[in-house]
């Protein structure tokens, strides 16, 4: 009798434990965000693909000298200026490294953003954003720039379900954007589905969502359209606020699910690099079915090239993709 009961309560266990994984009833999903850029926001440093990939790395400037050098499946951070020096081991690498990574580590117990970052377009070292003009008087101002409460707001987007003790003591969380950040009531779902129950958990279905709601989700850590008109930046700075420009588009319908971010990009996957895999998104609106929206008169494929340039910001070594998608003419000012 009593080895029975050990059996059922043994199996509801290992139940709950295969249903909090989410792939095993959603494999399609679960299998695309296993390499997705979102689900690799922040890893661990130890596990960070970046640094496994680059075992020494260096950087110069003035009187400072950086290395992050791979010793015993670690990555540790290092400051000198020839005198004194002071390293750490990396804890967080954020940043799936598409654009840059940035470190986060530890000194007394309180978390800092390292002053250089990693840039694939260098396969190397540069500035943080910000800290090129920071004043570095000794090793520990030129290491990097205390987060304090900042450290909260960067797990919170970058990470699911950390949970905090005291002003800074990060007790737990999972790396990277989860299917709990954006499908709420995910972990009662996923228990109610695991007992047979699914029905009594049912989920919002994240796909009917109007092309509004949906900027609402994503708005959470991707910044509006509202966040940029209001607080900027204006000019260039602000071609990585995709809301802001896309919204700025002429081809912008808050009403139409097919120019919604999800209309080209698959939230669960990676991003897609080739500029032919837009064309068909282009064409549910610019065909000739459609007597809406034009035609265009120059070409029929390859519509990104030419309508969604690419605008290099320096500090970032990066090239990003203009979202406000209009004709280019030569001479033209960057509206925003
Ligand atoms: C034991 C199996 C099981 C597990 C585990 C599970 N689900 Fe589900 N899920 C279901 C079933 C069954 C449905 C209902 C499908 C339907 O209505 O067609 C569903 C529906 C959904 C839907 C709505 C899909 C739709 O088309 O209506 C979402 C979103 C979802 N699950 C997300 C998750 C997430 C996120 C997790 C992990 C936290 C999870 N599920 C874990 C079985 C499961
Ligand atoms: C919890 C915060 C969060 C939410 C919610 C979120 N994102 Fe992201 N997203 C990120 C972070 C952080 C990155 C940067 C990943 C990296 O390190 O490169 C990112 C990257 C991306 C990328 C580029 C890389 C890729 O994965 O293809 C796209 C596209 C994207 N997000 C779209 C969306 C859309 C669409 C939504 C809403 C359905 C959304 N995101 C919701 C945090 C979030
Ligand atoms: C409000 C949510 C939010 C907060 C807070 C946040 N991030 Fe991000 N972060 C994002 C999103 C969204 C992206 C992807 C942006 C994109 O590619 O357009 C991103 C991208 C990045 C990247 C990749 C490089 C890049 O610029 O795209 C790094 C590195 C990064 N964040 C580090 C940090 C650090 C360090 C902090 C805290 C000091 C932080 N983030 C705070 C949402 C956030
Ligand atoms: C960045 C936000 C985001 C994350 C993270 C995310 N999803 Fe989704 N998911 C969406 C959106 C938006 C849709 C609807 C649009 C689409 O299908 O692309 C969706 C659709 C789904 C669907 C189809 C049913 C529906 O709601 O329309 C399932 C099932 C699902 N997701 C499961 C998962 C699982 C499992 C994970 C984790 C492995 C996950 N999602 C992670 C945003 C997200
Ligand atoms: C009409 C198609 C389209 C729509 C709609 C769209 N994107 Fe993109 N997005 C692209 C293309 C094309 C790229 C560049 C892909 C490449 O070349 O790597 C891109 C790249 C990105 C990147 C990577 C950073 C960069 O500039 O390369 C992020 C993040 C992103 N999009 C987020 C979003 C978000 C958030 C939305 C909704 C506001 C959205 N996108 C709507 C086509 C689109
Ligand atoms: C939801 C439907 C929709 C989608 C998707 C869409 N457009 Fe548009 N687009 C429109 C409408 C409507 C207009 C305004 C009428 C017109 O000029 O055709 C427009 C205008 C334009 C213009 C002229 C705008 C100007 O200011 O010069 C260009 C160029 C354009 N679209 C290219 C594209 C490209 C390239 C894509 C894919 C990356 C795309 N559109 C996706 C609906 C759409
Ligand atoms: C080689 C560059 C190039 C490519 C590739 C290209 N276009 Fe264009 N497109 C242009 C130029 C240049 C114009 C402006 C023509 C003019 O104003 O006389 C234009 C105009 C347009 C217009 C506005 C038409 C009007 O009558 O106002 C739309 C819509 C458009 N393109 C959509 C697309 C779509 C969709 C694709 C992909 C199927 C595409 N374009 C591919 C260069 C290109």
């Amino acid at each position: 009798m009593i080895r029975w009961f050990m059996l059922a309560w043994q199996l509801a266990a290992l139940c709950t434990a295969w249903g909090q994984e989410c792939g095993a009833c959603h494999r399609r999903e679960a299998d695309a965000a296993a390499s997705s850029p979102m689900s690799h926001a922040i890893q661990r440093g130890g596990d960070s693909d970046t640094l496994k990939r680059n075992l020494d790395l260096s950087f110069r400037s003035g009187n400072f000298s950086y290395s992050i050098r791979r010793q015993d499946n670690q990555s540790i951070y290092s400051v000198t200026d020839g005198a004194r020096s002071i390293s750490a081991p990396i804890e967080w690498t954020f940043g799936a490294g598409i654009v840059a990574q940035t470190y986060v580590y530890r000194r007394g117990g309180d978390y800092y953003e390292a002053a250089v970052s990693f840039y694939p377009a260098l396969k190397g070292l540069d500035w943080t954003p910000g800290h090129a003009g920071r004043v570095r008087r000794n090793v520990e101002e030129a290491a990097g720039r205390k987060l304090d409460m900042e450290a909260r707001r960067c797990f919170s987007c970058h990470s699911t379900g950390a949970v905090w003790s005291g002003a800074s003591v990060l007790e737990s969380l999972t790396p990277g954007v989860q299917c709990a950040q954006c499908h709420i009531g995910a972990a009662q779902h996923a228990a109610a589905a695991s007992r047979g129950a699914a029905a009594r958990a049912a989920m919002p279905k994240l796909a009917a969502m109007e092309t509004e709601e949906l900027a609402n989700l994503c708005g959470k850590c991707h910044p509006s359209w509202a966040d940029i008109a209001a607080n900027g930046p204006r000019g260039v700075p602000n071609v990585r606020y995709q809301f802001y420009r896309l919204a700025n588009s002429r081809c912008y319908d808050a009403a139409d699910t097919r120019i919604a971010c999800t209309a080209c990009h698959d939230v669960h996957g990676g991003l897609a690099n080739e500029s032919a895999a837009y064309d068909s998104k282009c064409q549910q609106c610019h065909s000739s079915a459609n007597a809406r929206a034009k035609i265009c008169p120059v070409s029929t494929g390859n519509c990104i090239t030419c309508h969604m340039p690419k605008v290099d910001l320096p500090e970032l070594h990066y090239n990003f993709t203009d979202h406000q998608i209009r004709s280019v003419r030569a001479g033209d000012q960057y509206p925003n």
